[in-house]
């Protein structure tokens, strides 16, 4: 088999700054051991998140160029509405400024108390604006999805049995719609299977719920369909996500993802009346029905971006350069989720630092450490961010404690990869020298973004 190359030319670039060890542990300090806080200028590869870090093709550019910013009835949105009607099938398109104002709107209209929202598992955004509204979102993760360790297809699945159980449990009054999530970012960038979703449908259809599909990555999503699902290997991505969402009734988006672009978002919906309601909402919230909150050059850029996305040569290539990177560390015996994902690798900061318990945040450490050793920006997704306390203020620490190295969209090449991967399994060989680390500063929500602190000599 030949190599799997970058299917584009460079023709932009711009230069990223090399710092010392020195200047980095320095800088590291000065950030209270927390990446959030660093100038991305100090970062040499960012890997923080695969979202709005897209390079934008010449032909996204072009579009910018041309955007209409008419205030209403732009050409630009007439041409991104075109776009995703012809990927989702959609009849009622509504541009947002990205996926959380979709979700803000959406479940300001069917949240509030007493209201459940299943899902594979929730993204933390769509988590605050279901509880925001005051309902509940419940995940319910098939069980392999939940084991690192273990390798299987389609770990992003649904647990359709227990959806069901769910659905009888809570009344299907109480559930005003059920998502699933594409590719299930929170669970590692795992894919769902084409008839787990069409299974999670007939259920849905059985009680007269409607489905609607988080699709940030629904071509990542396709793509795994047409490599490892029988019966969809002679199918182009476009027909794949078309089957996808034609088992859905509504679609949130993060274009910030697998559109290419640096800011976007929709709502995409079949039922009228619900779609006049969020429209109504939009024009309070975010702008007039044919902008969102975006300009006329970010619905051009979104529509190309959606065109290229599912090229198939492009998804090949992006679904290998996670597997390389997932692989080459497997072959050193770092422990990271398996098989890798979508969009990022999950380095499984348990086993990676077994000596240190979650009470002295291992994934922290893993971060402080890649930042100090290559200049690499990862994100902690562990104790950090989904620890809570219980009444004597003691850690109650989430199931896993995982670094996610995510990977941005056509900005890095097979080298930058190499140098990550070189970078990580030096601080793995030096793993046992690795000290944790406890909070001085917190912030009673969301504190990862904020929190600050200090290694335990
Ligand atoms: N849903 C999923 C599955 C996501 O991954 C994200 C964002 C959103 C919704 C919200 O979209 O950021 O445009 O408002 N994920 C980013 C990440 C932030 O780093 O994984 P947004």
């Amino acid at each position: 088999m030949k190599t799997i190359i970058e299917p584009f030319k460079i023709k932009s670039v711009e230069p990223i700054r090399f710092t010392t060890k020195d200047e980095r542990i320095d800088i590291l300090k000065h950030a209270g051991y927390n990446p959030f806080l660093i100038r991305a200028d100090d970062v040499l590869i960012d890997l923080l998140t695969d979202s709005g870090t897209s390079a934008m093709s010449s032909k996204q550019w072009a579009g910018i160029m041309d955007g209409d910013e008419s205030y209403a009835g732009s050409r630009s949105f007439y041409k991104f509405e075109l776009a995703v009607k012809k990927i989702t099938g959609m009849k009622f398109i509504i541009p947002t400024h990205q996926g959380r104002a979709a979700e803000k709107i959406l479940f300001s209209i069917t949240g509030g108390k007493g209201k459940y929202f299943p899902n594979n598992t929730h993204f933390d955004t769509t988590r605050a604006n279901i509880e925001f509204s005051g309902a509940e979102a419940v995940d319910l993760l098939n069980e392999t999805g939940k084991h690192p360790e273990l390798r299987a297809d389609f770990k992003g699945n649904m647990d359709v049995e227990k959806l069901e159980e769910f659905i009888k449990n809570t009344g299907k009054e109480n559930i005003p719609f059920c998502m699933i999530t594409i590719t299930n970012n929170s669970g590692g960038g795992q894919p769902v299977s084409m008839k787990n979703i069409r299974d999670t449908k007939e259920i849905c259809n059985k009680y007269g719920i409607p489905l609607i599909l988080d699709a940030c990555r629904f071509a990542e999503n396709a793509y795994f369909i047409k490599k490892r699902e029988p019966g969809y290997s002679n199918k182009s991505a476009l027909e794949i996500a078309q089957e996808m969402f034609s088992y859905s009734d509504g679609v949130t988006m993060s274009a910030k993802k697998d559109a290419l672009v640096n800011i976007g978002g929709f709502l995409a919906l079949n039922d009228e009346s619900l779609a006049m309601k969020c429209r109504n909402l939009l024009i309070v919230t975010e702008g007039f029905p044919t902008y969102g909150g975006l300009a006329g050059r970010d619905l051009e850029a979104i529509a190309q971006g959606l065109e290229e996305i599912l090229d198939e040569h492009y998804l090949e290539y992006r679904i290998r350069s996670i597997e390389y990177l997932g692989e080459r560390l497997v072959d050193a015996g770092v422990p990271i989720i398996e098989p890798p994902g979508g969009h990022a690798i999950y380095l499984d900061a348990k086993r990676f630092l077994s000596h240190i318990s979650p009470e002295e945040f291992p994934g922290q450490s893993i971060v402080a450490a890649l930042y100090i050793e290559g200049g690499i920006r990862s994100v902690e997704i562990g104790s950090v961010m989904f620890g809570k306390y219980d009444k004597n203020g003691k850690l109650i620490p989430p199931p896993m404690e995982l670094v996610r190295l995510a990977v941005p969209r056509r900005v890095y090449t097979q080298s930058h990869i190499d140098y990550v991967l070189e970078i990580i399994i030096e601080v793995f060989k030096r793993r046992n020298s690795l000290k944790g680390y406890k909070i001085i500063y917190e912030a009673p929500m969301l504190r990862h973004f904020t929190a600050r602190f200090e290694e335990i000599s």
